[in-house]
């Protein structure tokens, strides 16, 4: 079996490959252009897949990389991912978190290809918990809106067309790979510093651990096209999870609240209902709050010290800092 996985290079993307390679697919990795494409995550879980390039706001070049890696299936994960950013780039968002998607079903339209799109509980914005399959959407920022446009989207293609596409929607889930502006990763490097600087303490998030989930994304592809909700039924505030940071790392820094932390419109709680899932699918979460906050403490930790030898091992070898063009400084200036 054959898989490309979309934005491979983020947390999801390294869970997800080493979980397919375990199951023996070949797993090409499509990642989009930089000047250093970014593969730490993939080498922290110690996988290795066929790097292929890939962007989703260019139609041709997502035809072009299907029909030459000719998959079984696709797991689409690219996105622009965080929320607080797309109020700033709200085009820039939709065109890749909706339209994108909106090319990757006319890539695959008429084949023979199953299809995964990555669609989020911040879909739900303010609709009351617990929230379902069955739960109204009403997004509360331009990522919200984007994905909806998506999930729409997919749900009209499997209808219209019989496109073999699932839909995971997916809540909150962290793991030592989450990017560092995500409020879970800040705070478990925060929590090792004097003042930990935050935006909204009450908000409420259902979080899970990504190695957990990518295991659902699986599943669903195993089975009749369909959407599912993958939660682990628990939530808990920003606050909850600094105080659980507090008793993981063993000690507390200042919290700070600074507005600019806010966003413009806040989705308040969300904690999902994984029924469908559980039943249709025989998934269940198998790591707990408190194990998943201690995870990313401890990891935070390492790389904390880590770091800190490495910088200072590089302070005592160097004489004199190294340019950009590799020449040694001239110190004596
Ligand atoms: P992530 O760590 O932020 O990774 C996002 C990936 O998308 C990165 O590999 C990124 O590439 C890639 N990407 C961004 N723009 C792209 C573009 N224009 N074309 C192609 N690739 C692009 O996100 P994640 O946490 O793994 O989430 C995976 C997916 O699940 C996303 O679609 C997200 O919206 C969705 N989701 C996540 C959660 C969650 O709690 N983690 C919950 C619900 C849904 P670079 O490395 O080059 O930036
Ligand atoms: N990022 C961040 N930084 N969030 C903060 C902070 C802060 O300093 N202080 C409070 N928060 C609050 C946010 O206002 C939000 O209510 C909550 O913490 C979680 O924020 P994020 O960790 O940025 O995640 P998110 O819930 O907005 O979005 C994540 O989950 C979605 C699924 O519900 C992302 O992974 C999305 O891509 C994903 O779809």
């Amino acid at each position: 079996m054959r898989a490309l996985i979309t934005g491979v290079t983020g947390q999801d993307g390294a869970y997800l490959s080493a979980l397919l390679q375990k199951q023996g697919y070949e797993v090409f990795g499509a990642y989009r252009r930089s000047a250093a494409p970014n593969t730490t995550n993939l080498k922290r879980l110690g996988v290795e897949v066929e790097m292929v390039p890939f962007e989703l706001g260019e139609y041709e070049n997502i035809k072009r990389t299907i029909d030459k890696v000719k998959p079984d299936e696709i797991y689409n994960l690219g996105a622009m991912t965080f929320v607080s950013d797309s109020f700033d780039i709200p085009l820039y968002t939709t065109d890749v978190n909706g339209m994108g998607v909106l090319r990757v079903l006319e890539a695959i339209r008429g084949k023979d290809i199953r299809l995964y799109q990555a669609s989020t509980s911040e879909m739900f914005g303010n609709a009351a918990p617990s929230q379902n399959e069955d739960t109204p959407f009403v997004p509360r920022s331009p990522y919200g809106c984007g994905k909806l446009l998506a999930h729409s989207l997919c749900r009209n293609y499997r209808e219209a067309y019989g496109t073999k596409v699932s839909c995971g929607i997916l809540f909150n889930h962290e793991s030592p790979l989450r990017g560092y502006e995500f409020v879970t990763q800040k705070i478990a490097y925060g929590i090792w510093d004097e003042t930990l600087e935050l935006g909204n303490l009450s908000a409420k998030r259902d979080w899970g651990h990504a190695k957990d989930f990518v295991e659902a994304m699986w599943l669903m592809l195993q089975h009749d096209p369909n959407d599912f909700v993958v939660a682990t039924g628990e939530s808990h505030s920003v606050f909850d999870f600094v105080n659980a940071a507090a008793d993981a790392a063993g000690q507390k820094p200042e919290v700070v609240i600074n507005p600019k932390f806010y966003r413009p419109t806040e989705v308040n709680h969300l904690c999902g209902d994984a029924s469908k899932a559980r039943d249709y699918l025989g998934w269940e979460p198998s790591t707990t709050f408190e194990e998943l906050v201690t995870e990313m403490v401890r990891e935070a930790k390492c790389s904390i010290s880590t770091s800190a030898t490495t910088q200072k091992k590089s302070q005592l070898t160097k004489s004199a800092p190294i340019q950009s063009n590799g020449i040694q400084a001239d110190q004596s200036a």
